[in-house]
């Protein structure tokens, strides 16, 4: 593979748009986050806003919203049945997916819950490029079994691919070939890889899945929640796409998928969720399940507003200048650490920075939660809050053993629009001195272990007394407690 050419832009990324309305922001001294940190079981989730600095947990439900999208809420049309902002919604997702049937859902997991819900069945196999941990619940809470096909490339956390969110086509055809086509539920292609560091797939690898589906009679289901920037690494890495717009490039995806869904609380920068397809017979299957278990159709469980909100801000991902932001701080981030020897994942993806929780402390083993120890150990130095993206996210296997991830991953969420320049330096210099610092820190083990999903609710403690000794380097070194 030819060296990719990712840095043709000036080294400092722009913000494309002005700050007009702000919140507040207290940085509290750096006792009160290790206080903060122990009645949070070291767990993240469990941290509340109050006590964090720059919330880098996710880009879920948290991108800044445009002046446009904030006046169209105002004049949205509040009725059960009928409402006119669900018909602007339902011609902005004809207009850039070309799909005639629109399914509202509350958020991208409800999507899943009805997909799963009415293709998967017990022993029904859905192969994909890889896991996002909601996806997988559902299909394997419906007795599906979850086949991942990322290309080997995908799992190297150092890498010049630019394209590591591929599927690997031939390892396609011996799935199809193990299990028949006749148990395959659906192909799954998740846009903008999330578990594997944001990292994107071409549009050709997906014009090859769609022959593999095709020779077979396989429905192939598009998971778009992280479109926006899996469209602005097709443009900018692709050789074959460089001339085409995002809305071209939108529309020969969309015609490769017969399902898409998505999270509006990434794509569209609302709150919320959808589905559409062109195939009549699946919709009605699937509009069932949206009357059940979401509200009545034209509203799908989703407040109105969020309705106006999601249309203005689906036309707004096809503004090439929109959608680079992201990339763009993240990648700036990811060159700034990397300069500076801190091991992050390459290429720089979308949805945030990650850091390699397993090079970062080498000392640490997997069986104590590095990722975890990371991102406890950089919330209490910066008050930065991330997301641990590594065994702790696992489940156990059904005898009780660790199921060790493939990667250990620290996330640190760029919400699109939200952060300036000089609080992402301020996160780049604070992880370069946990860095320097990296031998104080130690692992984690659970005292409180849920059976699903632990990473939400579990409490941790740390091994050692490690936190308080490096709060004693970090104030000695800052000369101060923030
Ligand atoms: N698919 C992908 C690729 C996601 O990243 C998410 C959510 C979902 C589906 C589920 O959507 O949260 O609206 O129900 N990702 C969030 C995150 C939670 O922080 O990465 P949801």
């Amino acid at each position: 593979m030819s060296k990719v050419k990712f840095y043709s832009r000036p080294k400092v990324p722009l913000e494309m748009h002005k700050v007009r309305i702000v919140q507040k922001l207290d940085l509290v001294p750096i006792d009160r986050r290790l206080r903060a940190l122990r009645e949070a079981g070291n767990n993240t989730f469990l941290l509340r806003n109050r006590d964090i600095f720059l919330d880098m947990l996710t880009d879920s439900g948290v991108n800044a919203m445009s002046d446009r999208q904030l006046a169209a809420m105002m004049v949205s049309d509040d009725s059960y049945a009928g409402s006119e902002s669900y018909s602007r919604l339902e011609e902005q997702i004809r207009e850039i997916f070309k799909k005639e049937f629109f399914l509202p859902v509350h958020q991208g997991r409800a999507a899943e819950n009805i997909i799963s819900r009415v293709f998967v069945t017990p022993g029904s196999v859905v192969p994909m490029n890889y896991h996002f941990t909601t996806s997988k619940a559902h299909i394997q809470v419906n007795g599906g079994i979850v086949e991942e096909i990322i290309i080997d490339e995908g799992l190297k956390v150092t890498s010049e691919h630019p394209f590591k969110g591929n599927m690997d086509t031939d390892k396609l055809q011996e799935v199809i070939e193990k299990y028949g086509p006749e148990r395959i539920a659906f192909v799954r292609i998740e846009t903008g890889t999330n578990l594997i560091g944001g990292q994107p797939h071409s549009l050709d690898n997906i014009r090859q899945v769609r022959k593999i589906c095709d020779k077979h009679g396989i429905m192939l289901v598009f998971d778009a929640s992280l479109l926006a920037d899996n469209l602005y690494f097709i443009k900018e890495r692709e050789e074959g796409c460089k001339n085409m717009s995002i809305r071209q490039i939108t529309r020969e995806l969309s015609d490769l998928f017969d399902i898409i869904y998505f999270s509006g609380r990434k794509l569209g920068c609302a709150r919320g969720g959808g589905i559409c397809t062109n195939n009549r017979e699946d919709y009605i299957k699937m509009r069932e399940l949206v009357t059940l278990y979401e509200g009545f159709l034209t509203y799908g469980g989703m407040s109105i507003r969020e309705i106006e909100a999601m249309a203005i801000g689906l036309e707004e991902t096809m503004d090439e200048n929109m959608i680079s932001q992201g990339p763009q701080f993240i990648e700036y981030m990811v060159d700034e650490l990397e300069k500076n020897g801190v091991p992050v994942i390459t290429p720089a993806g979308g949805l945030g920075c990650h850091l390699d929780a397993r090079r970062f402390l080498p000392h640490v083993p997997q069986t104590e939660y590095p990722a975890g120890a990371l991102a406890s150990a950089l919330y209490l130095v910066s008050g930065v809050r991330g997301m641990e993206r590594g065994t702790i996210s696992e489940q156990r296997c059904e005898n009780g053993d660790e199921t060790l991830a493939n990667m250990e991953l620290l996330r640190l969420a760029l919400p699109r629009r939200v952060f300036t320049l000089s609080q992402i330096n301020y996160a780049i210099d604070r992880i370069i001195w946990l860095y320097e610092n990296r031998e104080q820190v130690g692992g984690l083990q659970f005292v409180e272990e849920p059976k699903i999903l632990r990473f939400f609710f579990g409490k941790l403690k740390t091994t050692s007394s490690w936190q308080g000794a490096l709060m004693d380097r970090f104030k000695a070194d800052f000369r101060g407690s923030l």
